[in-house]
């Protein structure tokens, strides 16, 4: 590579910014030099080394040992004096996890927590989500227009989440309202003065989820992945800790709702951009479980995740040092043309879509990667059967939380004639 001013530092690592235009708007088309020729990189203004290519990104998930997860939800942007001082005002404590959490700690708590994700289980919970999803069509089914991110991909994850946690009727509302803090003080770059204001809603976020894991300790008997691990703590007080609980029961919420809803939004642009294949999947819903796939795979909901080296070690042919921090491109690696053939293009045909890394890999994979699955067949279903003829309304402009991992944009418009509405012709 091209060395700036014989500094280690290649022009384009130099030049790499994930806040920046291009990574917002495509960040494995923002990566392709790098995957091409440069596929492990520092880059000094994030101080963080990046992996590009999905042979590396891949073998970095692996290996959660020289890989750790402990930094996986650390805030990439450090914060001001000031708001550290908010969140201390709170008791803010967020602290392992199950996706930060190392070995040997994770795998029992992980196995302890299982049960609630195997697909017998979640079968319980679709009637719960195409129940839901079929209220909010009906808000809008009439109406000719909608922003589908609005009235339906943000509000139907977060409650399916609410749902599957466990959180009572009467606290959903509030949890609600806090739960969009998290994502801008972990992966975002507030500005100095909207730090302060993140910090006070992140920290009341910490101190209600407190508060309704205190109400279902109570009576920790009820449905939901919380309150089974309440129970679990009564078996395995030294696996499923306090601290965990308290953790998770705000961690959980983002886990579940930010990503599905993104991903969904996602899905639903991609497929109307390509109009054939949303013809094809209205006409033929088998089509459907690998469709949700391959979305999954050229425009995921996860950009980026995080690991630290532990020890000195390679990726590649690259040396990386002991305590290096690295952003590992789950995007980029899904574009990466030594593992799917003609990657940008969109083939709900391609036989090996679920290659895609966007749930991660290996002992941290996603535990939820089978109800976000079925929420997005869910939704599609749905809108494919009820409103096969809208579109996308054109000349948007998509804008994006900017951040490194949670990527999804803010609006998705569509219009359609209601008159051509099939269930008014064949109800
Ligand atoms: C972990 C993505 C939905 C719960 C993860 C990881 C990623 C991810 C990238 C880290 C994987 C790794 O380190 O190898 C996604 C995406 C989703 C989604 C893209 C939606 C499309 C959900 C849902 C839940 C959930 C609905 C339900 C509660 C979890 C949990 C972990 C996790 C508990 C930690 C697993 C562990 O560390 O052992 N997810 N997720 N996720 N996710 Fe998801």
């Amino acid at each position: 590579p091209a060395l700036a001013g014989g500094c280690p530092v290649s022009a384009n690592a130099a030049a790499f910014d994930p806040f920046g235009p291009a990574y917002q708007a495509d960040p494995a088309e923002s990566l392709r030099w790098s995957r091409d020729e440069e596929p492990v990189f520092y880059s000094p203004e994030l101080g963080y080394w990046v992996v590009t290519r999905y042979e590396d990104v891949k073998a970095v998930f692996r290996d959660n040992l020289v890989f750790s997860p402990a930094i996986a939800l650390e805030k990439i942007t450090p914060v001001s004096e000031e708001a550290t001082a908010t969140l201390a005002r709170y008791d803010y404590a967020m602290a392992r996890t199950l996706v930060n959490e190392d070995e040997p700690a994770h795998m029992p708590r992980r196995r302890a927590l299982m049960d609630p994700f195997t697909p017998k289980e979640l079968a319980h919970h679709e009637p719960m989500v195409r129940r839901l999803t079929r209220e909010y069509v009906d808000r809008f089914v009439e109406s000719g227009k909608a922003d589908l991110v609005d009235e339906m991909l943000w509000e139907v994850p977060l409650t399916v989440a609410l749902h599957f946690l466990g959180v009572p009727e009467e606290d959903m509302a509030t949890m609600r309202k806090y739960s969009i803090a998290h994502t801008v003080n972990t992966w975002g770059r507030p500005a100095p003065e909207e730090q302060v204001a993140v910090a006070e809603a992140v920290g009341k976020f910490w101190q209600y989820a407190g508060t309704v894991l205190e109400k279902l300790r109570q009576d920790p008997s009820g449905h939901g992945w919380m309150p089974f691990g309440i129970r679990m703590q009564q078996q395995m007080p030294d696996v499923v800790t306090d601290s965990y609980l308290h953790s998770m029961m705000m961690a959980g919420i983002v886990a579940a709702h930010e990503t599905t809803a993104n991903a969904s939004a996602n899905a639903f642009k991609l497929l109307l951009e390509n109009r054939p294949v949303w013809e094809e999947i209205c006409a033929d819903p088998s089509l459907i479980p690998n469709a949700v796939e391959e979305c999954l795979r050229h425009s995921g909901s996860v950009a980026a995740w995080r690991r630290v080296a532990t020890a000195d070690t390679r990726i590649g042919d690259v040396d990386i040092p002991a305590g290096a921090k690295l952003l590992v491109v789950n995007a980029s690696a899904n574009h990466d043309e030594r593992h799917f053939d003609h990657p940008d293009e969109f083939d709900i045909r391609r036989p090996n879509s679920s290659d895609h890394l966007t749930f991660g890999y290996g002992s941290h994979q996603c535990m939820g990667k089978n109800l976000a699955r079925m929420e997005m067949q869910i939704f599609l279903e749905e809108l494919t059967t009820r409103l096969p003829h809208m579109e996308l309304v054109p000349d948007q402009e998509f804008t994006y939380l900017p951040n490194t991992s949670f990527r999804g944009p803010d609006h998705v418009w569509v219009q359609w004639d209601p008159q051509a509405n099939p269930e008014r012709t064949d109800p």
